[in-house]
Parts: C-alpha cells; sequence; structure tokens
C-alpha cells in the first residue's frame, strides 16, 4: 500500500494530474479552470472540494452522488459559504427529468414579524446579523439527504468521508480563504469558537499556506455520516446547537430542529427563443427574475445588438427592474402566500411589462413603484454555486448559503458549525419601507416555520433539440438572476462561447436604491452611455461568481468564472 501511494505521488506530480485514493484503485482527476466535462465534472469555488466530486465521479458515483460530497467538502474547505449550517437549493436533470430540492431555512417557531424590531421602532440590524435570533433553522443536512435518497447510487456514509478527513486531518489555507478570513476577521473574533477556529494563535486571522484542522467539525460530520439528517436535527448535535443558542439569547430549540423538512417542488420553466430555461420556483425569486426578465427581452432584438453594446445593457437593466417590482409586491414562501406565477410569467404580462421600456430612456423606480409599500435592501455577495455533470450527461445545478458571508460569524460551541443569519432575508418592519433598501411589504414578513424569500437561482438550460446546454448559478444576494441573465442572453442571443458569456461585464438593477450597477469591465463608453440615458451608476469591482458547465461546439466543458477562486475538475478515464 506504501509503495503503491508513492507510485500515485509520482505519477501525480509528472503528469501534473491530481490522484486520489478509493477502496481499489486510485482516481485520476484533471484540475484547471476549464475541463472537459463529457466524462462528468465538477465546477466550484475550491479546490479540494472539486477535487473530491470528480473522484466521486471516477468511482462510478452520479451527479447528486458528487453534489453531497462536494458539498459537505465546501463546509469545511469554504466555510464563508459552503455550509450545513445554513440552506440552499438544488436543481437537478435526470434522464431529461428536472427536479427541485428546497432545503431553504425556516423561522423558528418562536419568532414574530417584530422580532427585529426596538422598542422605538428601528431595525436592530446587529441582532439579525449577529445574533442567534438571525439564525434560521438551517436546511442543509436535510435537504442533501432528501437529494440522494431520490437520486443518489453510493452509500451516504461514503459521500461524507472525505469531509470528515479535510476536517479531521486538516487541509492548507488558500490564499482566497485567507482573503475572506481577513474581510470579517473583527467579527469572527466577537465568537469565541470561531476566533479560536479560524483567527489562528495570534488572533489575526489564518494565513495561506496555514494549516487549518476542525476536530469539532469532524465529529460533527460523523454523526451525519452514521445516521443522516438525524445525526445533525437531532441528538448530539442537536442538543448542542439548541443549547448554545439558549445561553446566548436565541430562540432555536429542539422542536425546531426535528420539525424541519426539506421539500421537493417543481422547477420554474419558460421557453426563450427556443429553448427552454429552468430555474428556482418559490420562496427563490431567482426563477421569476430570470424567466420572466428573458420573456420580456424576446420582444427586443438583443442578438442585433454587440454583447455589452450599452443599448443592451439598458434593456437587461429595465427588464430587472420590472422584474424586481414584481418580486417586491408578490414574491414569498409559496406554502404561507399565494404567488401567481402564470400571471408573472404569461406571455401577456411580458407583452405589456416589455411596451413600457424605452429603449432609450430609463424608467425612474418611483414611478415605476406608485404604490408600493416597500423597496429591497442591500446585501454583500456571499453563497456559493457549484455545477455537476456525470458521465451519463446527468445535472446538479447547487446553490447554498450562510445569508452574508460566514453567515452570522457565530460557530456553535462543541459543533465547529457556523451558522447562518438568513432571518435576514425576511421583512423586518412591515408595512415600513426605506426608499433607500429595506422594504416592508407583507408578503415575506416573518412567521413561525415560514422560508424567508430567497434570490438564489441554480439555472439549468436546453437548447431547441432538448438538449444540455447550460447548468450554472452564481451567489451575490439580490444580483443573483441579474448575473445569470446576463449569462444565459450572452449564450443564447450572441451565440457567445461559454467564457466569453462568463467574462462579459454584469449588469444589475434591483429597482431600489434606483441605482444601475455595472461591473468595472462594462467600458468606460458605455457607462457614458447609460447616465445619458438617465441611469445613476454605481461601478463595482465584480459581480457574482457563475461555476458552469456548459456545451461548446459538440462537447460539455466544465467553466470556473476567475472573478474568486474557482476550479474545475475531471476524472481522466
Ligand atoms: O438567499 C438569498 O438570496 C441570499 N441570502 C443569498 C445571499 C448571497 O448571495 C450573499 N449575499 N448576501
Amino acid at each position: 500500500m506504501a509503495r503503491r501511494s508513492s507510485l500515485v505521488l509520482l505519477f501525480a506530480f509528472v503528469s501534473g494530474c491530481v490522484i486520489g485514493d478509493d477502496r481499489d484503485r486510485p482516481i485520476q482527476v484533471t484540475i484547471g479552470r476549464e475541463v472537459d466535462a463529457s466524462r462528468g465534472a465538477v465546477v466550484c469555488v475550491e479546490e479540494n472540494a472539486a477535487r473530491i466530486g470528480a473522484q466521486v465521479l471516477g468511482r462510478g458515483g452520479n451527479a447528486v452522488d458528487a453534489a453531497v460530497a462536494v458539498a459537505f467538502a465546501l463546509a469545511v474547505t469554504w466555510p464563508e459559504a459552503g455550509n450545513i449550517g445554513g440552506g440552499g437549493f438544488m436543481l437537478t436533470s435526470f434522464q431529461g427529468r428536472e427536479r427541485f430540492f428546497d432545503y431553504r431555512e425556516v423561522a423558528p417557531r418562536a419568532a414574530t414579524s417584530t422580532m427585529f424590531l426596538r422598542p422605538d421602532g428601528s431595525v436592530d440590524v446587529d441582532a439579525i446579523d449577529h445574533s442567534y435570533r438571525g439564525v434560521g433553522v438551517p436546511g442543509t443536512v436535510a435537504g442533501l439527504e432528501l437529494a440522494h435518497r431520490e437520486l443518489g447510487s453510493l452509500p451516504w456514509s461514503e459521500l461524507v468521508a472525505p469531509a470528515i478527513a479535510l476536517a479531521r486531518n486538516g487541509f492548507t489555507v488558500s490564499p482566497a480563504l485567507e482573503k475572506s478570513i481577513a474581510s470579517v476577521r473583527e467579527v469572527l473574533a466577537k465568537n469565541a469558537e470561531s476566533a479560536r477556529i479560524f483567527l489562528g494563535r495570534d488572533g489575526t486571522g489564518m494565513r495561506a499556506g496555514e494549516w487549518l484542522v476542525q476536530p469539532d467539525l469532524a465529529r460533527s460530520l460523523e454523526r451525519i455520516a452514521r445516521d443522516g439528517a438525524a445525526g445533525f436535527y437531532a441528538g448530539d448535535t442537536a442538543k448542542l446547537l439548541v443549547g448554545d443558542s439558549e445561553r446566548n439569547g436565541g430562540i432555536l430549540t429542539l422542536a425546531d430542529l426535528s420539525d424541519y423538512a426539506a421539500r421537493e417542488r417543481a422547477p420554474l420553466r419558460a421557453r426563450y427563443r427556443g429553448h427552454e430555461v429552468i430555474g428556482a420556483p418559490p420562496p427563490s425569486s431567482g426563477g421569476q427574475v430570470v424567466l420572466s426578465s428573458l420573456l420580456r427581452l424576446e420582444h427586443f432584438d438583443l442578438g442585433g445588438l454587440e454583447l455589452g453594446d450599452p443599448r443592451e445593457l439598458h434593456l437587461l437593466l429595465e427588464s430587472q427592474r420590472r422584474a424586481f417590482l414584481d418580486r417586491a409586491r408578490f414574491l414569498a414562501d409559496p406554502d404561507y402566500h399565494e404567488v401567481d406565477l402564470a400571471r408573472l410569467l404569461s406571455a401577456e404580462h411580458a407583452k405589456e411589462t416589455a411596451d413600457s421600456i424605452d429603449p432609450a430612456s430609463a424608467t425612474r423606480s418611483d414611478e415605476l413603484a406608485a404604490g408600493l409599500d416597500g423597496t429591497l435592501s442591500d446585501e454583500n455577495e456571499h453563497t456559493t454555486h457549484f455545477s455537476i455533470v456525470d458521465r451519463a450527461g446527468n445535472a446538479v445545478a447547487n446553490t447554498y448559503t450562510l445569508e452574508q458571508s460566514w453567515g452570522s460569524k457565530i460557530v456553535a460551541k462543541g459543533t465547529g458549525i457556523l451558522l447562518n443569519d438568513e432571518m435576514g432575508d425576511f421583512n423586518p418592519k412591515p408595512g415600513s419601507s426605506t426608499r433607500k433598501g429595506r422594504i416592508g411589504t407583507a408578503p415575506n414578513g416573518i412567521a413561525p416555520g415560514k422560508r424567508m424569500l430567497s434570490s438564489m437561482c441554480p439555472l439549468i438550460v436546453k437548447d431547441e433539440q432538448g438538449a444540455l446546454l447550460f447548468v450554472g448559478g452564481t451567489p451575490g444576494g439580490r444580483t443573483i438572476p441579474s448575473t445569470m441573465l446576463r449569462v444565459v442572453t450572452a449564450l443564447i442571443d450572441h451565440r457567445a462561447s461559454p467564457r466569453v458569456a462568463l467574462d462579459a461585464g454584469r449588469v444589475h438593477h434591483g429597482l431600489f436604491p434606483d441605482v444601475a450597477r455595472v461591473e468595472a469591465q462594462v467600458s468606460e463608453e458605455s457607462r457614458h452611455v447609460l447616465a445619458t440615458f438617465g441611469h445613476e451608476l454605481d461601478v463595482v469591482e465584480r459581480q457574482g461568481d457563475c461555476h458552469a458547465i456548459a456545451r461548446e461546439g459538440a462537447t460539455l466543458r466544465a467553466f470556473a468564472d476567475s472573478r474568486i477562486a474557482g476550479t474545475a475538475a475531471a476524472p481522466i478515464e
């Protein structure tokens, strides 16, 4: 065995490939920013997790098997967003049939619609962002178990095992992780457990090249490997979570955890220029914003303009603005509030709202939203998406999150588990909104057991013949659907190569604040034209991080977005 390992390592060195072991044979894996996906591939934000997913594919696992392994691995290696203490959405396509697994967090039983208001009526943002009160009941473990039960093929415990090994034995901190830790150092320092794990001996934050071990997290993962979701929602982990919450002013109970259920829902679908676009249904607004924007854009000849032409960017912005108005008015947890998606995605609605767009002048959000009691709040950009296809062409698009980067920044004592601050995605102040960014519309108010509205949008696109064209998604809060709109229109309208579609400058309009957000690579001239159309511009360094698998020529390839730190990986044989 020792001899085989050294031979394997030698081969890895010589070939430039990364090699792993399973019980019987080494699994050879290609790693890069782009890899061929015809034998299956994984693309995500972090290399260890990508490699683990590709090894699962190489052992004969399918796309959901690999997704489970990648999701658990990212909970160890990409703590700002990879998680077991948060929630998310998984869109799958198996044998041509799409299924959607909703593992969004829910409000605890003791939550109330005004729980984040101070006596003077102001919103206690710190309580939402950095306290146990902002923690929604996590959904990730239940969601992964549900998807695995429905579609997985390899034993569950084998899929959790690589994450346990990473947590127990450790891994090298990457430059991207160093940067991520540094960006939240002061807040992590306020929680003794987070500080102990992530800030290193001198308390200044772990550095690239250092070795990060997480033994408490390894133990939590072992309970999940052994008992499935029950190893998280009951037993030691549940007791540790609830105990820490109670000692620190939280409202989580054992019943909240044992009640949690992931849900399967029908994905949203729309036809766009002969393609089928499949996205996330409520409680996400992601599918509604992307699909309704596309239906509106079908009334304009985007393909007749150059990719990135300011007139084209203007149409994207105006279409988004209208989609975000519908989002603010109508979108919420469908178990609590009926959402008339048939109308929002109808041809009539698309035509009517397209007619209200002036191709050379920005609409003022105030005019459009007259009567809307609310606006939308600012969010950072930290969530993570991975895409997977297997050898049979089955696909997974998975986006999951702790809400803000590193969630609440709280690690529950004794568990190693970082907890979300997803309660911040509810509307915190009923009936009161600010033009600057807080929404108070009723549908997304806080209620016990309810899922908070999301923007996450794992997406699958099939071409005119029904063949897989694109699998992807991105972080970015409210900018998520805007990013996906750019990528998908680049592919379909401009017939851009996947790399060009991912690199194209992204724009976002979320209705309020009435500002067009544009990536820095959108040219000065284009920005100037957008300003003459009446847009107030906010230039940002980057928007999103879309890891995608897409068809290029006759073959599927996996493409890591280069905006944060992505890796694509594929089994070699
Ligand atoms: O579910 C959502 O839409 C957000 N909680 C996602 C957050 C995100 O992408 C990062 N930024 N806040």
